[in-house]
C-alpha cells in the first residue's frame, strides 16, 4: 500500500539554528503517529513545515505517492493537510459557524452561499459530537469548546492528515476523553494523525508508532505497544532520568499568605487557605474552577469583590502587581505570551527584567554581569538556545515557558504564585523545574503550585488544596489524596467515595 505521507531527508534553518538536520518519517493512511522529542528539538518546526507554514530548505515530501510542496497553510488545507496549533488560533468576535468555515473556498464566481456554509458547519459539528451551538460567538465558549472548534475547521476541509501539537494543553479530563473518541473515529475513517505531546501516557493511547526527534534528527522510533515509557524517555534525552519528581528536604515555617473569604470580579467566589514559608501548596481543579482567577486576585491583577488577603498576618487586600513585587510575591502567568515574556527582547532581558540591581552600577546594567548571570540561569534551567541574546519570541514553546520561570526564581520572591509551570515542557526539564521547586521551599519560600497534571501534584507538593466552581472545598496534607478522590473532589463529587 502507498503510504498516505513519506517525508525525507527534511532540513531547515534559522539563521544559525539548524532546526531540523535530515528528517524522514512515514505514515499510512489511518495510521497515528506521535511525534515526541525535547523542547527544542524540531517538533513544531517538523509540523509547520508539513502544514505549509514554513518551506523546507531541503527534503522531499510525498501525499499519496504524489509530490507535496505546500506554498502556504491554506494550500496546504486544500490538499487535505491540517494542522491544529498549540496555540488556539480562531477569531473571536465571530460566531463559531463562521470560523469554521472561514478560508472555505466560495463557489463559482466567487459566490458565497451563506446559508451552505452554515449548513456545513452544523454538519461537521454534529460529526464531533460536540454540543457548541453554531450561532454562538467564539468569546462565549470555553477553551475545551474553543479545541472543538479547531477541529471542526480543519475538518471541513475533509483532511487525509491531521496534525495536533500539544492539543489536550489546556483540556482537562472529560474534554481529553471527548478528544480521543473523535481522533479515533477519524482514523478508522482512514485520517492519519501525527500527534505530538509531552505526555507519553497519551500518546501511548492514541498512537500506535513513535518517531523520537533530538536535535533536528531523526534518533529512533517503533512500536508503542512493545516499547516501555522508560525506554522512549531514554530515547529522547539520550540518557536515563531515574527521578522523575526529586523531592528536595525541606522545613515549613511559619504562616506566609493567607485567603479569609477571598471574592474577586466573578471567581473565586470564597477562596480559603493559607500556605507557610518553605511549603508546596497544589491547587487542583477542572478547567474554569477559578485556580487562575484566584492567583490573579491575590497578586493584584484582578479586582477584589470581598474577603481579605493576608501577608505575613497583616492584611493587605487591595494592591497593584507592582506592589505585589515588590513585597516578594511573584506570579508566573499562565498566559506566557499576552503578560508574560517580551517576545522580541533577549532571553538575558526577559529573565533579569524585574530585578536589574545586582548586573547594574550607576544605573546602567553591567554587560559581562548580564551574561554571565544570564548563562547561569539557562544553565540551570536548560534553556536551548543560540545564546543569551537571541529573542525570546524565537525559542521553541517549552524553551520560553522555562525563561519566564527562571525570571520568578532570579527575582527572589518569597512566594512563587505558578499557574502551570510545567505546561509544554518535556519530561526530563520537568524534573529540573521540580527540582527547582523543591530548593525555592528549602530555602523558605512559600509556593502555589496551580496543575492540571495530577501525578505531579502528588509528587510535588506538601499540601493539596481542591477548586470547584470558584470555591475551595478541600484542603488536605498530599499523603491524605490520592487521584481518585482528586477527581472526585473537582468535580464536587463527596470525597468518601471508596477508591475504583
Ligand atoms: N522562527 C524561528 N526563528 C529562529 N529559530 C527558531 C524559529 N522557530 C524555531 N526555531 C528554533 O528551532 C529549534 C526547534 O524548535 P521547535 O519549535 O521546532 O521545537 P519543539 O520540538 O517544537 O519544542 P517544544 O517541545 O519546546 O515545543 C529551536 O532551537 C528553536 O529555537
Ligand atoms: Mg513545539
Amino acid at each position: 500500500m502507498t503510504p498516505r505521507l513519506q517525508l525525507s531527508g527534511i532540513r531547515k534553518a534559522f539563521g544559525a539554528t539548524q532546526a531540523l538536520g535530515g528528517v524522514s518519517l512515514e505514515v499510512g493512511p489511518g495510521e497515528a503517529l506521535a511525534v515526541i522529542g525535547e523542547n527544542g528539538a524540531g517538533k513544531s518546526t517538523l509540523m509547520k513545515v508539513l502544514s505549509g507554514a514554513h518551506s523546507p530548505d531541503a527534503g522531499t515530501m510525498l501525499l499519496d505517492g504524489r509530490p507535496y510542496s505546500p506554498a502556504d497553510p491554506l494550500e496546504a488545507r486544500r490538499c487535505g493537510v491540517a494542522m491544529i496549533y498549540q496555540e488556539l488560533n480562531l477569531v473571536q468576535h465571530l460566531t463559531v459557524a463562521e470560523n469554521i468555515v472561514l478560508g472555505v473556498e466560495p463557489g463559482r464566481w466567487g459566490w458565497v452561499n451563506r446559508r451552505e456554509r452554515r449548513a456545513q458547519a452544523v454538519r461537521v459539528l454534529a460529526e464531533l459530537q460536540s454540543g457548541v451551538d453554531p450561532d454562538a460567538p467564539v468569546s462565549a465558549l470555553t477553551i475545551a469548546q474553543q479545541q472543538l472548534v479547531e477541529i471542526a475547521r480543519a475538518l471541513v476541509h475533509e483532511p487525509r492528515v491531521l496534525i495536533l501539537d500539544e492539543p489536550t494543553s489546556s483540556l482537562t479530563g472529560v474534554d481529553v476523553e471527548h478528544l480521543f473518541g473523535v481522533l479515533e473515529r477519524l482514523r478508522q475513517r482512514g485520517v492519519s494523525l501525527l500527534y505530538i505531546s509531552h505526555f507519553l501516557e497519551e500518546c501511548q493511547r492514541v498512537c500506535t508508532r513513535f518517531t523520537v526527534l533530538r536535535d533536528g534528527r531523526t534518533v529512533g522510533g517503533g512500536d508503542l505497544a512493545s516499547t516501555s515509557l522508560d525506554q522512549v524517555i531514554r530515547w529522547m534525552v539520550g540518557r536515563e532520568v531515574k527521578d522523575l519528581y526529586p523531592r528536595t528536604p525541606h522545613e515549613i515555617g511559619a504562616p506566609v499568605l493567607a485567603l479569609n473569604a477571598l471574592a474577586g470580579r466573578e471567581k473565586p467566589r470564597c477562596a480559603r487557605f493559607s500556605i507557610r514559608a518553605g511549603e508546596i501548596f497544589g491547587l487542583f481543579g477542572l478547567i474554569g474552577a477559578g485556580r487562575t482567577e484566584t492567583l490573579r486576585t491575590v497578586f493584584g491583577l484582578d479586582p477584589v469583590r470581598s474577603g481579605e488577603v493576608q501577608l505575613d498576618g497583616r492584611s493587605e487586600t487591595s494592591t497593584t502587581p507592582a506592589r505585589r513585587l515588590r513585597a516578594g510575591v511573584a506570579l508566573l502567568s499562565e498566559d506566557r505570551k499576552r503578560e508574560g515574556l517580551l517576545l522580541n527582547r533577549s532571553i538575558a532581558e526577559n529573565l533579569l527584567l524585574t530585578r536589574l540591581h545586582p548586573v547594574s552600577w550607576c544605573g546602567f546594567v553591567r554587560p559581562q554581569a548580564e551574561r554571565r548571570t544570564a548563562r547561569s540561569w539557562m544553565d540551570q534551567l536548560e534553556v536551548r538556545a543560540q545564546n543569551e541574546h537571541q529573542a525570546i519570541g524565537e525559542l521553541s514553546g517549552g524553551n520560553q515557558q522555562k525563561v519566564a520561570f527562571g525570571r520568578l526564581l532570579y527575582h527572589q520572591a518569597r512566594v512563587l504564585l505558578l499557574d502551570e509551570p510545567t505546561r509544554g515542557i518535556d519530561v526530563g526539564s520537568k524534573a529540573a523545574i521540580y527540582l527547582r521547586i523543591g530548593q525555592a521551599a528549602a530555602q523558605g519560600r512559600a509556593v502555589v503550585l496551580v496543575s492540571s497534571y495530577i501525578p505531579e501534584l502528588l509528587g510535588v507538593c506538601d499540601t493539596i488544596g481542591v477548586m470547584c466552581r470558584g470555591e475551595i472545598t478541600a484542603v488536605r496534607p498530599v499523603a491524605d489524596w490520592t487521584e481518585h478522590a482528586l477527581i472526585a473532589a473537582a468535580i464536587g463529587q463527596s470525597l468518601d467515595i471508596p477508591h475504583a
